[in-house]
């Protein structure tokens, strides 16, 4: 993916289909931003069929999760069901989908699994905390490590993108986000990560995304990182941030 990526990541919100609707409306507004982008709206389940039929023109369907589970695992979402409703991209490895007990190992898998659909797999990674001993950074490394290991095929991992989405900046507000200066170094650590498992080339198409109250306000730092998207929770809620949001990553 060349242009810059955008995802709007709902989690269970909004409370109801008409604020859904609502927020879609105000999307809509903004919509010739949003088709120069790689534009992807990932919301609850409920609200997929009005969610894609509102925002094709410009935006693509994400999942939040994709299961491994088998057709007759009660809850699970099959991949069929969300190629069905045209879903191109999944989220993989949330933090909330890991903190429930989700290993880097199932991560693999449901990797697997979206990339034999032709789903983009958004995988992510990040820290629970820091500690000035830069022990992170090894944890950083073993989860990507663990996460991309059964993805050997170089030309299954230029199909990947990566999501930094350290979990202490995650659903806090703008000033909690990541300082500009730290994330720029962290885009160097892990494309020397992924240089590492696969090779420069390889590493080098694969696009890394940061996620961790992204709002209207400091995003502009965030984009002169050289990051190639983000990856939005509660910002994607409003549509006037995340209007600005996208702004901001069209000037990239
Ligand atoms: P946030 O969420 O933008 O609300 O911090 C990001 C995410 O969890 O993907």
């Amino acid at each position: 993916m060349t242009k810059p990526i955008l995802v709007a990541n709902w989690k269970n919100r909004p409370d109801s289909l008409g604020k859904a609707n609502e927020i879609l409306k105000g999307f809509s507004k903004k919509s010739d931003v949003y088709k120069k982008l790689n534009t992807f709206i990932a919301p609850p389940l409920a609200y997929f069929e009005s969610v894609s039929k509102k925002t094709k023109t410009f935006s693509k369907l994400a999942s939040q999760d994709i299961s491994i589970g088998k057709k007759t695992t009660t809850g699970a979402v099959e991949v069929d069901i969300l190629q069905g409703f045209g879903v191109r991209l999944s989220i993989i490895g949330h933090s909330d989908r890991r903190a429930l007990g989700e290993t880097n190992e199932e991560v693999t898998e449901k990797i697997k699994v979206a990339l034999k659909a032709g789903i983009t797999p958004l995988v992510c990674v990040g820290e629970n905390e820091r500690d000035r001993e830069g022990e992170f950074l090894e944890f950083i490394r073993h989860q990507i490590r663990l996460s991309l290991g059964g993805i050997k095929k170089k030309e299954n991992a230029t199909k990947l993108v990566v999501a930094y989405e350290p979990v202490w900046a995650i659903d806090k507000g703008a000033k909690y986000a990541m300082a500009p200066e730290d994330l720029a170094q962290m885009i160097i650590f892990i494309r020397k990560v992924l240089t590492d498992i696969y090779d420069r080339k390889t590493a080098d198409k694969i696009p890394i995304l940061y996620g961790g109250s992204v709002e209207k306000s400091g995003v502009e730092g965030l984009v002169r990182t050289g990051i190639n998207g983000f990856l939005v929770g509660q910002a994607s809620l409003d549509p006037e941030n995340f209007g600005k949001i996208a702004q901001a990553l069209l000037k990239k």
